[in-house]
């Protein structure tokens, strides 16, 4: 398959790159190179056959028609986004432009594509969002396809609209469309502004490790290469119009993943007192959703998809890699924001 995939310099998407290119896909990654972005996170593929690059913002329809005209993709995976929910409450506007409008502009360019091929029914549109345009959970009960949408944040309010223009899409024009929701992901090249990296390296650099509110909120946390496993299934046996919840089914409380983490780096990089001595509690998010849980019976059942590891497991790994790879995070330490307490609401 010819994969058109946008957003393959950021975390997930990089992993979906690396996986895809793996498996003998031919791969075209689409990608601004915001804040977000790094090109090392797809090194080992750079030089593939494979692999081709294209630097373009999702913005900018005119750049997307020449991208689709050029590289006459089989499918495309759009994980372009503006991803992190505490800047979304400092400035929503960028959420609003790429996440909405830029999905939009995505529609159109590609339904403009296959329009003028014949509109191939093997076509797809894969569009990826989130579990949290579904609202929060109280103590019981689990997201399924079926919830209805409750977002309350800029970044899932911009998410919950893109996944309703991309139904639309189908609904109106008949663009073959696939859409997958998931949990929050964690492990290798994660960008250093999001908890676990946070975590991981403030613990390293006998820093506070910062909690939001009593650490209480409950997330089902999904190992990044499980879920790019997952997408690629969808995109290739999915069905048409059918939307796609997928969670790793480990929720934990952030408190909890906090001191898992701060015990495997006491077995791992021991120093004279535990790393949880550097817990802190500091004031919450504003309107941060209580709990988030994921059915993902639907894709285990229609698809045969599972998790293939723990959060215990998969923290594991996750913590190597930061302590094996120090140059990457590094690097984008410096970058605007990071290591900054953003999305206070002040
Ligand atoms: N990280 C999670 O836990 C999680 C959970 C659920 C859903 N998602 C969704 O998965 C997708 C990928 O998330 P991620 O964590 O990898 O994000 P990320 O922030 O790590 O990466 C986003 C990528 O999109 C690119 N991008 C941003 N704006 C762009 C624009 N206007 N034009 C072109 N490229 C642009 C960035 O340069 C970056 O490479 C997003 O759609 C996100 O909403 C993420």
């Amino acid at each position: 398959m010819k994969l058109l995939i946008t957003g393959g310099a950021g975390f997930i998407g990089s992993a979906v790159v690396r996986m895809a290119v793996a498996r003998g896909h031919e791969v075209v990654n689409v990608d601004a190179l915001t804040y977000a972005a790094c090109l090392d996170n797809v090194a080992e593929v750079a030089e593939s056959p494979l692999y081709a690059f294209e630097r373009a913002d999702i913005r900018d329809r005119a750049a997307l028609d020449r991208i689709f005209a050029a590289h006459a993709p089989d499918a495309v995976m759009h994980l372009a986004a503006e991803s992190h929910v505490d800047r979304s409450i400092d400035g929503p506007a960028d959420f609003i432009e790429t996440n909405i409008t830029g999905t939009f502009n995505m529609l159109e360019a590609a339904r403009s594509f296959w329009t003028a091929r014949g509109r191939p029914e093997s076509f797809r549109f894969h569009h990826i969002s989130t579990d949290e345009v579904f609202g929060s959970l109280g103590p019981e009960g689990r997201f399924t396809e079926t919830t209805p949408y409750d977002p309350r944040s800029p970044y899932s309010a911009s998410k919950a609209a893109s996944d309703h223009l991309v139904r639309a899409w189908h609904e109106t024009y008949g663009l073959p469309v696939v859409l997958t929701n998931c949990s929050n992901n964690y492990g290798p090249y994660h960008f250093p502004e999001k908890l676990i990296p946070v975590v991981i390296l403030n613990a390293l650099a006998g820093a506070s490790i910062p909690v939001y509110g009593k650490g209480e909120n409950v997330r089902d946390w999904l190992y990044v290469e499980d879920h790019a496993d997952a997408l690629l299934l969808a995109v290739e046996k999915g069905e048409v119009g059918r939307s796609y919840n997928i969670g790793g089914e480990n929720e934990r409380r952030n408190i909890e993943v906090v001191e898992t983490i701060c015990g495997i780096l006491d077995r791992l990089k021991p120093k004279n007192t535990p790393y949880s001595q550097q817990i802190t509690f500091v004031t919450d998010r504003p309107g941060h959703d209580a709990r988030y849980a994921i059915d993902p019976s639907r894709i285990r059942d229609e698809l045969g998809w599972q998790p293939s590891v723990t959060v215990e497991e998969g923290l594991e790994k996750t913590v190597r890699w930061y302590l094996d790879n120090e140059a990457w995070w590094r690097a984008l330490q410096g970058r605007e924001g990071v290591g900054k307490r953003l999305g206070t609401g002040t």
